[in-house]
């Protein structure tokens, strides 16, 4: 007999929904939401109101496609934080009725913390390799760019932030700046893999200690666009891969060099990624050759598990849920990281 949770991860623009037996996966939902792309970025209220439509279904279908019945499940975790206000409410409020309903455990997750143990999702082999603790973490996504010491499931520590912004949104703004809709990241990621990461010399962040920094490396990826424009109005279109290749080596360029910094300084060798922009194609083969060049242990996530999903709220929620560690029926969301 194993420990079911059924999973709700609502804080941005996609609703998710897993289904898990104690550390593995049954069911793993995503309804994309389409509607935003028209705007180029997410809108708030439209999310919220998405999520709304699509949370009933997609809860329904994870429960039959994992083969279980609602009575079968021990508890109902759902994403407190951080991420829209309306959107996590959406997910809040329906995992407390939900548990509540069925008169099991409601778990409240903690979104970043989930991205960083969805390396403790088991593979239906239950042979995966797991990092072992303390091991760094390179949490990078939308919102937020860490390098977290792991010291135990629920005991971590920030030793480095960006001060502006976050790498996936460096991405999603090199693709805005080129005209590519959104989400940029992985449009930027394709255009790069036939584009010369040398073609154009970027400025890179002088930042100290783990810190990063991304606006400076932005503004200078701007000014070479509206100065090359000026001479010739093709300039994007005559250049559009090397362009993607040059930003996405330097965004790499600045995770990586922190992330060597961090090793060095802490003596740690488990090292991990997480978060939507650890899909990024040359930040997985980068950290695969420092791996090797360094002696790492590397610790990369499937693409299901790297961009938002309630997978990582599942595994996240067992084991808090083996602590005892229920949510109260007033716990209310957050929307930035605590
Ligand atoms: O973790 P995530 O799915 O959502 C947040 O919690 O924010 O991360 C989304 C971010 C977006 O900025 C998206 O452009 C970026 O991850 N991203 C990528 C790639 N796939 C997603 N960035 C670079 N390369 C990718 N392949
Ligand atoms: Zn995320």
């Amino acid at each position: 007999m194993c420990v079911f949770i059924l999973a709700i991860e609502s804080s941005c623009d996609d609703t998710s929904v897993a289904v898990s037996c104690d550390n593995k996966i049954l069911a793993n939902l995503i309804a994309n939401q389409e509607v935003h792309r028209q705007y180029g970025g997410v809108v708030p209220e439209l999310a919220s109101r998405a999520h709304q439509q699509n949370i009933v279904p997609v809860v329904d279908l994870a429960i039959r496609n994992a083969n279980i019945s609602k009575k079968d499940l021990h508890a109902v975790a759902y994403t407190r934080g951080p991420g829209l206000l309306g959107s996590l409410l959406v997910g809040t409020a329906f995992g407390k009725a939900f548990s509540y309903g069925l008169k099991i455990p409601a778990i409240a997750v903690d979104h970043l913390q989930a991205h960083i143990l969805c390396h403790f999702i088991q593979n239906e082999q239950g042979n995966k390799k797991m990092p072992a603790f303390p091991f760094l973490c390179l949490t990078v996504s939308g919102g937020h760019t860490q390098i977290v010491l792991v010291k135990d499931f629920f005991d971590m520590e920030v030793i480095g932030k960006t001060i502006d912004d976050a790498a996936g949104e460096a991405f999603d703004k090199t693709a805005k700046i080129l005209g590519l809709p959104y989400p940029g990241g992985p449009l930027v990621d394709t255009l790069a893999k036939i584009g010369n990461p040398h073609a154009f010399k970027l400025s890179l962040p002088k930042i100290q200690a783990l810190d990063f920094s991304f606006s400076g490396l932005k503004t200078s990826f701007l000014y070479l666009i509206r100065d090359q424009l000026r001479k010739d109005a093709g300039f994007v279109d005559k250049n559009l891969n090397d362009l993607c290749a040059s930003m996405q080596y330097s965004i790499i360029k600045v995770l990586t060099d922190k992330l060597i910094r961090a090793s060095k300084e802490t003596g740690i060798n488990e090292i991990a990624i997480a978060g939507g922009v650890s899909a990024n194609s040359l930040l997985r083969s980068e950290l695969l050759k420092y791996g090797k060049d360094l002696g790492w242990s590397t610790y990369i996530p499937p693409l299901e598990h790297s961009t938002d999903n309630a997978a990582m709220i599942a595994v996240t929620a067992f084991y808090k849920y083996k602590q005892g560690d229920f949510a109260d029926i007033n716990a209310v969301p957050y929307t930035r990281s605590k």
